[in-house]
């Protein structure tokens, strides 16, 4: 399939082009590169030894959305452009609505004219708020979530499927993911946060290379066995993956439009965690343990059972080869990717 990869240059979006493109797959990205670097793009061409066609705008911009679908012959979409830090989103709603939610139905618009009608979208574990049945699993129904990002995936996975359910023939694999870390065994690409990271594992590479002080603990109080919370860590390699077996898979889903859960249906603490990077790196790392931080779960982790079933997906690779991996990424890139 000749796929378009919104938002290929990003995190996920890059490790995703070269699973594609390891699959036999022809890929076209559209990136605006608002929170990613261009020289990403040479990388994902030395390590696919291919050409990588890249389009860069905002798909926001109907008209150029529009013609991208005119020059192009694309015969599926994987959907990962839009903003997504959970705190910059609570007090910038009104850019994180607009972007996520117009990209999207430009896109839709776009793919419904030009008869593009397979589509695989990022979403998130966010989307079951703050009262689903721990582990997480597909068939719970009262999806919402408390900061304006995650609103953004549970409307966009609304438009879609009433979209699908207008439509002649449009498949729909919403893909929600738990918590994803790790890197491309290369150490060429990984996770490249502008600013100080929101998120933990970028946080601690970055605290271990030396960029950052200590790592702080947001809370030790939680109901879990060391106090910190528990996510469901899974190797953005497993995850890429994951994405190419949902493409594979939407001509033969049960329902047009099915949403997956990946994740490996294990939690890992926080501390865990930190002991983990540190066997990585071979030392111990510099921590503190502060307040609780506004929003945060004590523990979930994802039933990922659908997955493995239907998509025969599985995440398979360990809370130590995450850290490895991210290690051999930010040891060799200290500053992330370079400006040119
Ligand atoms: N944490 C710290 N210190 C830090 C950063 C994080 O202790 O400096 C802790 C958090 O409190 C949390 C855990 O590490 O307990 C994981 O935090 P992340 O920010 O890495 O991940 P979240 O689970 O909060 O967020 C992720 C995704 C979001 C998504 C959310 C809910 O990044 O996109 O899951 O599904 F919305």
């Amino acid at each position: 399939m000749r796929v378009l990869v919104s938002g290929g240059a990003g995190y996920i979006g890059s490790h995703t082009v070269l699973k594609l493109i390891a699959s036999g797959h022809d890929v076209v990205v559209v990136d605006d590169f608002s929170n990613s670097k261009p020289t990403v793009v040479g990388r994902l061409e030395s390590l696919s030894g291919t050409h990588v066609p890249v389009h860069s705008f905002d798909l926001t911009d109907v008209d150029k959305t529009e013609r991208l679908f005119a020059h192009e012959q694309i015969d599926a979409v994987v959907h990962f452009a839009g903003l997504k830090a959970v705190g910059e989103s609570v007090t910038k709603p009104i850019e994180y609505y607009r972007n996520n939610i117009d990209s999207t139905l430009s896109l839709l618009a776009a793919m419904q004219r030009h008869g593009v009608h397979r589509l695989v979208f990022s979403s998130s574990a966010t989307v079951y708020g703050e009262n689903a049945p721990v582990p997480y699993s597909e068939d719970y129904e009262h999806l919402s979530s408390s900061s304006p990002y995650g609103q953004t995936k549970v409307m966009i996975e609304r438009i879609m499927t009433d979209v699908a359910a207008a439509s002649d023939g449009l498949r729909v694999a919403l893909l929600r993911y738990f918590n994803p870390v790790g890197a491309h065994p290369s150490g060429q690409i990984g996770e490249d946060p502008q600013g100080i990271p929101n998120n933990l594992m970028p946080f601690i590479a970055q605290v271990a290379v030396g960029r950052r002080e200590k790592l702080t603990v947001f809370g030790d109080d939680y109901p879990t066995a060391d106090g910190t919370c528990e996510r469901d860590y899974l190797h953005v390699e497993d995850l890429a993956a994951g994405h190419v077996a949902a493409l594979e898979h939407l001509d033969d889903m049960v329902t047009p439009v099915r949403a997956f859960n990946l994740g490996t249906g294990t939690g890992t603490s926080v501390l865990a965690m930190l002991k983990a990077f540190e066997r990585a790196v071979g030392r111990e790392l510099p921590y503190e343990v502060g307040p609780r931080r506004a929003g945060d779960l004590a523990a979930f982790w994802a039933d990922p059972s659908r997955a493995n079933d239907e998509l025969g997906w599985r995440a398979v690779k360990t809370i130590d080869d995450m850290c490895a991996d991210t290690w051999r990424w930010q040891s060799a890139n200290p500053q992330g990717f370079p400006d040119a």
